[in-house]
């Protein structure tokens, strides 16, 4: 009987640390990001290069070596939000992927991250 209740009091208590880190690790991104502020962002600093729909065919998408990213492509939408979120902070090294850190706010930058999900991932407006 004890074991019992020893075992349910340790279930109990891994469970909850599992809540706990699971709720750790959504946070910033679904919770803070706001996709219907991130869309000016993005229409305002990088449609020009990616595109209306996201797909790399702004403008100036094409022009550049690598060109802009397709955010709908299977490589690009099975990155994690972080791997992401790190390349509008940091921008890619010799590329024509600025940083945005400085330039946008953490919010700004958390916001365009969100919208840019629901551009690969959501269906098709046709903008
Ligand atoms: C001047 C053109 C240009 C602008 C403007 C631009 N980007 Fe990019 N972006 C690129 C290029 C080129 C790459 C690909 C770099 C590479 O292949 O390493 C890229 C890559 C990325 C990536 C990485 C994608 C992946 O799958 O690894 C993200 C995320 C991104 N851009 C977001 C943004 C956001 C958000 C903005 C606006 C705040 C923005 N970009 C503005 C050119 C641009």
């Amino acid at each position: 009987m004890e074991k019992m209740m020893t075992r349910r009091v340790y279930l109990t208590v891994v469970m909850s640390f599992g809540m706990g880190v699971w709720l750790v690790g959504q946070p910033v991104l679904s919770a803070g990001g706001d996709p219907a502020k991130g869309r000016p962002v993005y229409e305002k600093h990088c449609l020009l290069c990616h595109g209306p729909q996201g797909r790399g065919d702004g403008p100036q998408g094409q022009l550049m070596t690598p060109p802009a990213t397709n955010f709908k492509s299977p490589k690009s939408k099975s990155k994690p939000d972080a791997v992401l979120l790190k390349a509008i902070r940091e921008g890619h090294p010799d590329t024509a992927m600025t940083n945005w850190e400085g330039e946008l706010s953490e919010e700004d930058m958390v916001n365009v991250l969100v919208y840019i999900r629901g551009l690969s991932g959501g269906p098709e407006k046709g903008l």
